[in-house]
Order: structure tokens, then C-alpha cells, then sequence
């Protein structure tokens, strides 16, 4: 097993990563308890496939567990599910010492854990990420929250967890359309801060898609390492953390035009996002023309959606997902921020970036289509 910690002193807690996690949960979570009884968030998908092992998994030490059971997709952050599990952690008389599991993806993780952000003032909870996505983003650093008809992750609050446990056994279970979603996640680490992890991922990409173990969880360890580092740093987004947005400004905008359909996921949408980014800072003369080329060919190798062109069906106008890119949670002063890049490995946050370059970007990618 591999631990990263998040050292945010009197909010650290540990990232641990390895097989077996879910067979191991009652022991790895034990410590943590007040009293034997925890109140597990998951959805109906997960829970087919793996509620009956962490149950038993509590069991084994004790630990009695309920658990809310959602609809899986991305309409379950909502405020009408915040209500139905706030109200039923309440119909289980969850206490301010008590422990809640978030057991599912990100939108079980962001979800639950608003949910017990804002539960008589703030219980603690625990992740346990089960998509690829959530082991190396959404389940670390404290992010929670749902989506507004505004848009998307617009209510929600910091609210650390105390424990991550990230069981690579699981990813087994993913669709393969998923698993590589989530590997857009993944990807961004390169490009945002490791030459060095992105020519790792070229080189071990393929066999880890392919299921390699000891390479998925590597690709998990270094992937939340960076980001322990980054929100240690800055937990609040007052500047580096907003690195991890890279692909984010674009990629949020085509998940708007696409209704947060199954036409595009997240991290689909992720990735042709690092795309775009990448080729606005080589317009820019930040970066050389080479290095988007070589991000679309790693995006290419793995099978993965890279272009605009690749997103079915109808998408807006130039107009359209600029008015989308306006609404993003990165406005500050009305003034859109950017996440570029110097290189593969070298992103920064830029303010004032020409929107004329911008709109040009997307003009071509829209023409490709
Ligand atoms: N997913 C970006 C962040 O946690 O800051």
C-alpha cells in the first residue's frame, strides 16, 4: 500500500492507495470512530457491485452501517439529493462525532461530502473513490458540492476528509469508456506540472488501460501526490490550485453544450480541454506548436476523445461556449482566467489572455467538425 499525506496540519489526513481497500475498510476506518457505526452515501451501480463487501468489511470489526443508496450520473448533485441524504443521514441520527462514508465517484464524494460540510455544522467523513477520476482528483483536497441550474460545482464548500482510501481493485469493475475518462484526469497531471509523468504515461498508458495493476496504482500515487503537494500549498484556490484546472475552463463549457450528458464525461471533457489549452498557449508563443501535438497523439494512442470533432452530435456556436466559458467559477472581476502552459510540465494561471485567440481556437476545432 502507498500513503500520500495532505499536510494541512490540524485537517491532514492520509491518501492511502493498494489493493484490497474495500476488504479492509472496518479495520482502516476503526481508529477513526467515536462509536461502531458508520452511515455509508453510494449509489445503485456501486453498491450492486461492492456494498456487500464493505459491509461486511465493517462488519468484520464491529462496525454496524446504513447506507442511502442514489441514482447514479451526474443529475444526482442536485439540491434535491442534498436534501434526501442530509434528511436521511438526520433519519439516522447521525451526531456531530459520528463518521459518513462516501462510497461511489465524484458525484457521490462532491455530493456526500457537502452533505456532511453542512450536517450540524460539519461531521467528518471518509472517501472511498471508486471511479478513477475520483482516486486522483475529486476525492482529495476537500472540495464538495453540487451543481446549480447556473452551473456546475456553483454551491458547496471546502470540507476535508479525514481518511482516502483508494482500492485499485476496483477500477477493475469500471467500463472501459470510464476508466479512460478518468485518465484524462490523469493526463492533466502531466501537463500541468511533470514532463517526467507525462512521458511515463506515453510509455505505460496503454498496458495500464489494459489493467496492469502495479501500474494503476503508481498513476494513482504520483497523480494525488501532485496534488497533495499543490493543495498543502494552497487549500483554498487563492493561487496554485487553480493549476488544477487546467482543461477545465474549455472542458466545463463542452459538459454545459452537452447537457453533462453521457454525449461527453467529464473527463472526456477534461482532456480535449488540456487539448485546447495547450494549443491557445502555442497560438499565444507560450509553447512550442509541437507540445499540443503531442499531448493529441498521447490522447490518440489511448483511444480517447482529443478534438471538438469528437464530441457527437450538435454543439453551439464560437458565441455559445464563450457565453458557457463566462460562467465559469474562475471569473474573477468579470475577467476569465485561463489555465496555460510554457510546456508539457510548466502551466500557469494567466489573467487578460487574448480572447481573440481564444475564439480562434475554438473557431478551427468547430470547423474540423
Ligand atoms: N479538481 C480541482 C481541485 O480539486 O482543485
Amino acid at each position: 500500500m502507498d500513503i500520500v499525506k495532505v499536510a494541512l496540519g490540524a485537517r491532514a489526513y492520509e491518501v492511502r492507495i493498494g489493493p484490497g481497500l474495500v476488504a479492509r475498510a472496518g479495520a482502516e476506518i476503526a481508529p477513526l470512530l467515536k462509536r461502531p457505526k458508520v452511515t455509508i452515501v453510494t449509489e445503485d451501480r456501486v453498491a450492486a457491485l461492492h456494498l456487500d463487501a464493505l459491509t461486511s468489511a465493517l462488519a468484520a470489526e464491529g462496525i454496524t452501517s446504513e447506507a442511502l443508496v442514489l441514482p447514479p450520473g451526474e443529475a444526482t448533485k442536485s439540491w434535491a439529493h442534498l436534501q434526501e441524504v442530509v434528511e436521511g443521514l438526520l433519519a439516522q441520527q447521525v451526531e456531530r462525532n459520528d463518521m459518513v462514508v462516501a462510497f461511489g465517484g465524484g458525484v457521490i464524494g462532491d455530493l456526500a461530502g457537502f452533505a456532511a460540510a453542512i450536517l450540524r455544522r460539519g461531521v467528518r467523513f471518509v472517501q472511498i473513490p471508486t471511479s478513477l477520476l475520483a482516486q486522483v482528483d475529486s476525492s482529495v483536497g476537500g472540495k464538495t458540492g453540487i451543481n446549480s441550474p447556473h452551473g456546475k460545482n456553483l454551491v458547496g464548500a471546502f470540507h476535508q476528509p479525514s481518511l482516502v482510501l483508494a482500492d485499485i481493485d476496483v477500477l477493475g469493475t469500471l467500463a472501459p469508456r470510464d476508466f479512460l475518462a478518468g485518465y484524462g484526469e490523469v493526463v492533466k497531471y502531466g501537463g500541468l506540472g511533470s514532463l517526467d509523468f507525462f512521458e511515463w504515461l506515453e510509455a505505460h498508458g496503454p498496458a495500464l488501460a489494459e489493467g496492469d495493476r502495479g501500474l494503476r496504482q503508481e498513476a494513482v500515487r504520483r497523480s494525488v501526490q501532485m496534488k497533495a503537494d499543490i493543495v498543502a500549498r494552497d487549500e483554498t484556490e487563492q493561487g496554485d490550485r487553480a493549476l488544477l484546472n487546467l482543461g477545465h475552463t474549455f472542458g466545463h463549457a463542452l459538459e454545459a453544450a452537452t447537457g453533462y450528458s453521457d454525449r461527453l464525461l467529464h473527463g472526456e471533457g477534461v482532456a480535449i480541454g488540456c487539448a485546447l489549452a495547450f494549443e491557445t498557449s502555442a497560438r499565444l508563443g507560450l509553447m512550442s506548436q509541437e507540445a499540443p501535438s503531442r499531448l493529441r497523439a498521447h490522447l490518440a494512442a489511448m483511444g480517447m476523445k482529443r478534438d471538438l470533432a469528437d464530441i457527437p452530435g450538435d454543439l453551439p456556436g464560437v458565441d455559445g461556449l464563450m457565453a458557457l466559458m463566462a460562467q465559469d467559477k474562475k471569473v474573477e472581476a468579470g475577467r476569465l482566467r485561463f489555465i496555460l502552459a510554457r510546456a508539457i510540465g510548466a502551466a500557469f494561471v494567466a489573467d487578460g489572455v487574448d480572447l481573440g485567440v481564444v475564439r480562434g481556437v475554438l473557431e478551427d476545432g468547430l470547423a474540423g467538425r
